[in-house]
Order: C-alpha cells, then structure tokens, then sequence
C-alpha cells in the first residue's frame, strides 16, 4: 500500500517537473545492471530526478538505472557523496556488454572489465572508462544533461 502511495506521488512530481511531457513510471527489478530500473517517458536531451523520491539514492553509493525511448541508452545514476552524483552509460567500453553494479564498483560479466563508481576502467580489457553525462544537482534535484 505504501509503495503504490509513494509511486503515485513520485509520478506526480514527475509530471510537474517534465511540464506537458506524460512521464509513465515502473520499476524492473532484476535487469542486467542489478539496479531496480525506473522507466521515464520524457525529455531527450536532459532529465531532472527529484533525489528525495528515489530510495536507492538516499545512501552513498547508492544508485539506480533510468530508461526512456526517447534516450540511445540506459543510464545508471551513482550517488557518490551527499552533493556529487555521477550518471553513466551501462554499456561497457569493450565490446558492448552492460555492466553490473557491485557494492563499490562495476564489473562486465562478458570479459571482466571493472569500473569505479564514477566510471574509471581499473581492470581491463576496457581501455575506456564508461561514457558519462554531465549532472548539476541543486540539493534536491539532480539535474542530467543528455546533449553531448
Ligand atoms: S564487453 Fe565488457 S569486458 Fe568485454
């Protein structure tokens, strides 16, 4: 019941945010990444997250996965201190394969490549860290840019 409630006032907030864009939200438990991923119809070139709604990003090191058709790719968002969010492609530097969110890292199951939290290759064959997109957060909402 809770968690209807707080989906239901999450996709309100959502919707304020994202103005005449319609935001369609759900979770996925289980997908590659090992992130619950959220589902967010909205913007292609940037996306405003209103970090209290999020559970995953209340810790440090907490992260989550965002998907929308309107974007190329996932994108995993990392909170790596109380005021600094990362927003990385899932997508290892390899050959392709999607990483997977470790306790404090992120490992490829395809060939073993091992990323930081904010994206930096420590164990190749990657010789790349993962593509990041540039956030702005303003205590409340972390703000990712899209546009390259
Ligand atoms: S595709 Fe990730 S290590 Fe090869």
């Amino acid at each position: 019941m809770k968690e209807n409630v707080d989906r239901r006032r999450f996709l309100q907030h959502i919707t304020a945010i994202a103005g005449a864009a319609i935001p369609v939200l759900f979770t996925v438990p289980g997908c590659a990444t090992g992130l619950t991923t959220y589902r967010i119809i909205g913007s292609s070139e940037k996306i405003e997250l209103p970090v209290l709604e999020y559970p995953e990003l209340q810790e440090i090191g907490g992260a989550i996965e965002i998907e929308s058709p309107s974007w190329p790719e996932n994108i995993v968002v990392v909170r790596l201190s109380t005021s600094i969010f990362v927003a990385l492609s899932s997508t290892c530097t390899h050959l392709g394969c999607t990483v997977r969110k470790e306790p404090a890292f992120f490992r490829c199951p395809c060939h073993g490549s091992t990323y930081t939290l904010d994206g930096t290759v420590v164990r190749g064959p990657a010789e790349r860290p993962l593509q990041s997109y540039a956030t702005t957060f303003s205590g409340t909402n972390l703000t990712i840019q899209l546009e390259k």
